[in-house]
């Protein structure tokens, strides 16, 4: 589906692929963040049980396709994502379809705050570096709702480095080491933010949010379940605890992942990143894939 133009058949082939393998997997999982509602989605929508049953409880956060509009278009930075964490531990958005979000490494981590400017913490970052603040990059969004904060980040002389979706790979670029950004900022999925923060709780570094109601009746709702809309959250209030597990693996080339390539032969290679909160492990992985024995194996498998 990479590049054909089609982003909604592109999703719901990751849906389709995701939901049959987490099918096979020994565990009663509960999805906490998932493709919505069940009345929109037939499959991984929140709340669904997935799994064979058996113990561990744990809650999933899913996105098969992140960055839907980048596959279509063949575009860097398409991931397909996977967070699991013990049940009761992930932070279930409700109704609160954005969050702004202030994501970067365990070196700047202390200095990350959503209350005061962001050229103020550009400063303090660019002086923990010791660089130049013209040398300090941010990342987000290309979003109108940025445009002032964007004026604001060049005024103090920094750097925008803009996106066109995908804010988890951004996140993710974001904490790494050695990399090209030092901060990822802006207003993005609330359901992102929750598997971001899944893996910076396996990377290191920290990631706030802050919910961002899109008008008064979504802030009303909000309230009414009990959201405290002005309260940041750290990575701890958006997954608790330490059992923490996280996949990604690349569908189109990025800054963090190589996506799936196609090298002849019938086969494809891929690369993933996988790792959890308790150990610290963070494992990449390279496959090369026998594309018709896979076909065969889960024809078999899943009776298609
Ligand atoms: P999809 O997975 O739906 O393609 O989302 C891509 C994305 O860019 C996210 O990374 C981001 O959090 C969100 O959409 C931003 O939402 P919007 O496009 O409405 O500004």
């Amino acid at each position: 589906m990479i590049g054909r133009g089609d982003k909604e058949a592109a999703d719901q082939a990751a849906v389709d692929a995701m939901r049959h393998v987490l099918d096979s997997v020994s565990f009663d999982g509960v999805v906490v963040i998932g493709e919505g509602e069940k009345d929109e989605a037939p499959m991984l929508y929140n709340g669904e049980h997935i799994g064979d049953g058996s113990l561990p409880q744990v809650d999933i956060a899913v996105d098969p396709l992140e960055g839907t509009r980048l596959c279509a278009l063949g575009m860097p930075n398409a991931i397909t994502v996977i967070a699991l964490a013990e049940r009761g531990a992930m932070f279930d958005p409700g109704p609160c379809v954005y969050m702004e979000k202030l994501a970067g490494g365990p070196e700047i981590a202390d200095l990350l705050d959503l209350e005061r400017p962001l050229p103020q913490t550009l400063n303090l970052i660019a002086q923990r570096k010791g660089v130049d603040i013209r040398d300090v990059v941010v990342t987000m969004l290309d979003r109108p709702r940025h445009h002032e904060q964007m004026a604001a980040v060049r005024e103090a002389g920094a750097r925008v480095r803009l996106i066109i979706d995908g804010d988890v790979s951004a996140s993710l670029l974001a904490v790494s080491d050695n990399s090209p950004v030092d901060v990822l900022w802006g207003i993005g999925g609330t359901p992102e933010g929750v598997i971001s923060a899944s893996a910076i709780k396996c990377l290191g570094g920290q990631l706030l949010g802050r919910l961002w109601p899109r008008d008064e009746q979504e802030r009303e709702l909000a309230q009414a379940a009990g959201y405290e809309i002005g309260r940041v959250l750290t990575v701890d209030d958006l997954v608790k605890g330490e059992h923490v597990f996280f996949a990604a693996t690349g569908v189109t080339d990025g800054d963090v992942l190589q996506g799936v390539r196609y090298p002849g032969g019938g086969k494809a290679s891929t690369e993933s990143l996988v790792m959890r909160t308790r150990s610290g492990t963070v494992r990449r992985i390279h496959a090369r894939h026998d594309r018709a024995k896979l076909r065969a194996l889960n024809a078999a498998r899943f009776d298609i």
